[in-house]
């Protein structure tokens, strides 16, 4: 079985945008006390941070992260975690069935983020709060000095304004579930008049609308263009949520979840397009595809309710598989492709909680099955993200009916001539041969060509062998005259470099 693959510096969708590849922290069971987090941890620093997981984080090659949720923020206190530790209260957080020590806060996220290097993205309750909260965190955090909250903060010990200038406008409001969950007219109002005030206080913020927790909620896509209706003048982008995972043994279905994906960002597009249309505007909302990932959800389900409440419980800390690695690698090809209207993308989350990275209290951490594809993403895509025209046979899915059996997208970085192709074969019982012209490039060599190949898909990585799945190197990849052969195992994800 053969496809063919056709790549041109003319194929431009856009240039690389780092915020791509961003993350999310949320108070969620370990991902932040006992993840990045663990005062006493024998590798933890003096703020308590956990170094082991920060040189995991930054050869994940993460850029922008979300915090503090998620569910938790829809009823979240930020005051509850500023000041002297003594006096944080703690908490009962609904969201998660946990106790919240407060042990971990603002301040302590943004010092961490300036360690691990990363651009903050912080979100707002508008669960249980409102208006004046978001003001007045906007104002301990990013005003300079001389007003109350200001110089609070700084008695706190931080003398300079923390750089954030990327927010989101509640989380999931449109959920049964979110703590103050809101008709889409009740929240396009508050989203507008939050958004409004805070650009009162700092025109240049970039405000991010709740959208829909998943393209299969029932008011999706009416919920969309209502909150629009309402914040279009005020915010920049709407969020797009999605998991997936493989149900019923149906994996042909999971390979393809990227299909979805594709098919949620261009549904949200429209709707916020037609918005635009109606008020004869040509302003473009973005897409911040905040959450995204495979999560096992039906397992959180099977596990039912929890009776008592703990502190950093263990939740949701799926195990992945080298099927899980390969989804994660087609997701970020899509993600890719929709380069010109993702603005931001994070995947759900960053350590312990459905997570690339795992780490046990006081012992190891290390590196999930899916941490892989993403790491060498981030450090592969460089320059001008190009589309890949694409002849392939199909596959038939009882998700998605019958899709192309190899996607495909490319980046080429002009000034240094490498050009760098991402590609899945989601067919669950043949190898594909693919035929890629490149010629376009003038190419000499393959640098590199690594992928997820596994006999067995169902392959994890534990404590005891967290090295079970990584990359190897494909073999079979052969680059002459500008035309490259390279064989695609069958349900695998592979990257190649050319230069
Ligand atoms: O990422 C886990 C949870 O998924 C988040 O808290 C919530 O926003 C979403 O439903």
């Amino acid at each position: 079985t053969t496809a063919t693959i056709v790549l041109d510096p003319a194929f431009r969708v856009a240039p690389v945008n780092r915020r791509t590849f961003g993350t999310f922290v949320e108070h969620l069971g370990r991902c932040v006390y006992t993840g990045i987090f663990e005062p006493g941890h024998p590798k933890a620093d003096d703020d308590g941070f956990r170094e082991d997981v920060l040189a995991l984080v930054r050869e994940l090659g993460v850029s922008t992260v979300r915090y503090p949720g998620g569910n938790f923020v829809s009823g979240y206190r930020w005051e509850d975690g500023v000041g002297p530790l003594e006096s944080r209260p703690r908490r009962l957080d609904l969201a998660w069935k946990s106790i919240e020590t407060n042990e971990f806060g603002l301040n302590e996220f943004m010092r961490w983020t300036r360690k691990a290097g990363l651009e903050p993205m912080m979100a707002l309750n508008l669960g249980t709060r409102g208006v004046q909260e978001a003001l007045d965190l906007l104002e301990y955090a990013t005003h300079p000095s001389g007003t109350h909250l200001s110089e609070l903060r700084r008695e706190h010990g931080e003398k300079d304004p923390h750089d954030i200038g990327l927010w989101c406008l509640g989380n999931e409001l449109d959920g049964p579930w979110q703590i103050g969950h809101k008709t889409a007219h009740e929240y396009g109002r508050l989203a507008a008049e939050s958004a409004r005030a805070m650009k009162m206080v700092k025109p240049d913020l970039e405000l991010v609308a709740c959208g829909s927790s998943s393209s299969g909620m029932p008011t999706f896509g009416s919920w969309e263009a209502e909150v629009l209706e309402e914040a279009f003048e005020y915010v920049d982008h709407i969020s797009c949520h999605a998991y997936y995972q493989e149900t019923d043994g149906d994996l042909g279905s999971f390979l393809a979840s990227a299909v979805n994906m594709d098919h949620f960002i261009g549904s949200v597009a429209a709707t916020a397009d037609h918005v635009a249309a109606k008020r004869k505007s040509d302003k473009r909302i973005g897409i911040s595809f905040d959450e995204w990932n495979v999560w096992y959800q039906s397992h959180m389900h099977e596990a039912g309710p929890r009776d008592e409440w703990e502190i950093a419980p263990r939740l949701i800390e799926d195990e992945y598989n080298a099927a899980d690695a390969v989804v994660v690698g087609s997701l970020l090809i899509s993600l890719l492709r929709n380069t010109d209207r993702v603005a931001v993308a994070c995947q759900a989350q960053l350590v312990n909680a459905i997570a690339p990275i795992r780490s046990e209290p006081g012992g190891a951490a290390w590196r999930q099955t899916i941490f892989h594809p993403f790491a060498l993403t981030s450090r592969m895509a460089a320059g001008e993200v190009l589309r890949a025209e694409i002849t392939a046979p199909s596959v038939q899915t009882a998700k998605y009916g019958e899709v192309p059996a190899v996607d495909a997208v490319a980046t080429y970085d002009e000034a240094s001539g490498d050009v760098a192709v991402f590609m899945v074969n989601r067919h669950t019982g043949s190898d594909i041969t693919v035929e890629l012209d490149a010629r376009a490039f003038g190419s000499g060599s393959v640098d590199e060509a690594v992928g997820i190949y596994e006999a067995d898909v169902y392959s994890t990585n534990t404590e005891a062998e967290p090295e079970r799945v990584v990359p190897k190197p494909n073999t079979s990849v052969r680059l002459d005259g500008g035309k490259l052969r390279a064989v695609l195992p069958k349900a695998s994800w592979t990257a190649v470099k050319l230069s």
